[in-house]
């Protein structure tokens, strides 16, 4: 890309294709309410993959689900270019369906077994009338082939393919409505590592040719930084820090996304020996019941007074880095 997102941004040549507003989502658990999802916000241009990182359990598959409402929102907005998804019927949603996929971490869950690869991705087309008659059969081969299958093995079953092949799979039936948004969730935390790289790869070759544009979900950080533009880092419910990727790697401001940082792992054996670790102590909090001002607070290793009365703002520190903590509100 010749421009960056945010260079896109500065120059206001583009307008997001996804806007998020006060987003919330909350679970009845019982008689007490669980809040996964607290006042998100975020935009994401055409063409840009917006990363979206925290610990499991910290609402990340939840934000992604309510975002293309197959969760009902708590609160909030989600603009898709421009019109407030949660606004629409039923019939306007199906439609809108196709232009939003969603790619799912497990891919044996996600694909039921006993269907051939042909009856899993022409359901896909069946749905929206996209491939009628003769027509079907070639364009299921021309999305196998985009996603490096051979076509010829279109009447095998998903439980005859392995992890990445599957996850292979997943990604031609999400392309085959021709979306032009895709959320994956974790799309590779459950393959080996040597095939995540292919995968991701794939996912970047897709993006270029078909003018995708990505939320890309992940626990960890490592491989998100090669994919992504910027990096959204959430714990709790809560948006921590927001920067371009080069940007949060290198200059980190939250305690918490430093502690997240400093455990991925470098190549160079001699400054991996020699760095400083952060190992957070104690157990992420309940969502039912969070800590009182900033969520992060009963981890932090630099917590003051303030942190337990206040919640933090969500401030721009320099320019396009954002991150909400006391350490960076006016003192
Ligand atoms: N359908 C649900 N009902 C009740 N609680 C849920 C539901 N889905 C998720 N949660 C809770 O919401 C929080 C966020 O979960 P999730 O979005 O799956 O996190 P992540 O994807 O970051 O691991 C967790 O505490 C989880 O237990
Ligand atoms: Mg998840």
């Amino acid at each position: 890309m010749a421009m960056t997102a945010q260079s896109l941004k500065q120059t206001g040549t583009k307008k997001p294709l996804v806007e998020v507003r006060k987003l919330k989502k909350h679970f009845q658990v019982g008689d007490q309410v669980l809040k996964a999802v607290q006042n998100l916000e975020l935009d994401i241009y055409p063409g840009e993959t917006l990363g979206l990182v925290g610990e499991s359990g910290c609402g990340k598959s939840t934000a992604g689900r309510t975002m293309l409402r197959l969760y009902e929102p708590t609160e909030g907005e989600m603009l898709f270019d421009g019109k407030d998804i949660f606004r629409l019927s039923q019939s306007e949603m199906k439609k809108m369906r196709r232009e939003m996929q969603m790619i799912f971490q497990d891919p044996y869950a996600s694909l039921n077994p006993r269907m051939t690869i042909e009856d899993i991705i022409g359901e896909a087309l069946d749905i929206h009338q996209l491939a009628p008659g003769s027509k079907r059969k070639e364009r299921i081969a021309e999305l196998l082939q985009l996603v490096g299958l051979n076509p010829e093995h279109m009447e095998r079953f998903a439980h005859e393919f392995s992890g990445g092949q599957r996850q292979r799979i997943g990604i031609a039936r999400a392309l085959a409505v021709e979306p032009k948004f895709i959320i994956c969730d974790e799309p590779i935390s459950a393959l080996d590592v040597s095939i995540q790289a292919q995968v991701v790869n794939l996912l970047k070759e897709l993006q270029v040719k078909m003018g995708l544009t990505y939320l890309f979900i992940a626990h960890d950080l490592s491989m998100v930084k090669y994919i992504s533009d910027r990096v959204l880092v959430m714990y709790l419910g809560n948006m921590v820090e927001l920067a371009e990727s080069d940007e949060l790697y290198e200059n980190p401001l939250h305690p918490y996304t430093q502690a997240l940082m400093s455990a991925v792992p470098i190549p160079d054996p001699e400054v991996e020996r020699n760095r400083e670790r952060i190992v957070l102590t104690g157990d992420i909090p309940s969502p039912i019941n969070p800590p009182s001002g900033c969520v992060f607070r009963t981890r932090c290793p630099v917590a003051m007074e303030v942190c337990a009365s206040r919640a933090p703002e969500w401030k721009e520190v320099k320019s396009g880095h954002y991150t909400a903590c006391h350490l960076y509100n006016d003192k």
